[in-house]
């Protein structure tokens, strides 16, 4: 297999001075909501990695990180309807705290509402949902996330830190995978 990332098969949807700018204004509503409480903000893994690091670095406030690993697509773009939770918080860092539920994308809405359930079976205060993206599709759960960066359409989308197959995430923009004979060639 070629080595290099075949960013000829992405089509590029936000750049990366658009994604600063919303990180911005996210960031800016989540310290305006949050700076008197230390909150614990648990990213979902992996997806959620550079969004997560590079929001925090806009948060000049107390704050606490933690993990959940959160499964559901394996090799495919479409879920598979079932949420593997494989990682969870340390419950100490979770326990009567106000919890931000930070993920990549907002998309059936599955993933979230199994890790809301989660954290608050250990013990959260309480917890707001905290998306880079949120699809524009009508959803069974979790209909809205409390805070998000950007609303998109139904494409498949890849870069900064969401993947298809497991490659892609380290693309710093975000686009639309065209996918050969798929829902977005
Ligand atoms: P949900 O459980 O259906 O809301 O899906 C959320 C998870 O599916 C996210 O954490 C992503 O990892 C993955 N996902 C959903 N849509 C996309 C996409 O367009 N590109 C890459 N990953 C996606
Ligand atoms: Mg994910």
């Amino acid at each position: 297999m070629d080595p290099a990332l075949d960013s000829a098969d992405v089509v590029p949807l936000l750049t990366e001075a658009q994604i600063r700018d919303g990180l911005e204004r996210l960031a800016r509503d989540l310290i305006r909501d949050y700076q008197n409480d230390e909150p614990c903000l648990v990213a979902c893994l992996r997806g959620s990695l550079v969004f997560v690091a590079d929001l925090i670095r806009r948060m000049p406030i107390s704050l606490r990180v933690d993990f959940l690993h959160a499964s559901s697509y394996g090799n495919n773009t479409v879920s598979s309807g079932t949420v593997d939770l494989r990682l969870v918080p340390d419950p100490n860092e979770v326990r009567g705290r106000r919890v931000i539920l930070v993920d990549d994308i907002l998309d059936s809405g599955r993933t979230l509402h199994a890790a809301r359930e989660k954290l608050m079976a250990l013990g959260a205060k309480e917890v707001k949902t905290c998306v880079f993206l949120e699809k524009k599709v009508l959803r069974e759960y979790e209909q809205k996330a409390d805070y998000r960066c950007f609303e998109i359409g139904h494409e498949f989308v890849v870069g900064y830190g969401l993947d298809y197959a497991g490659r892609y995430r380290n693309l710093p923009y975000l686009g639309i995978l065209k996918l050969p004979g798929g829902a977005n060639s």
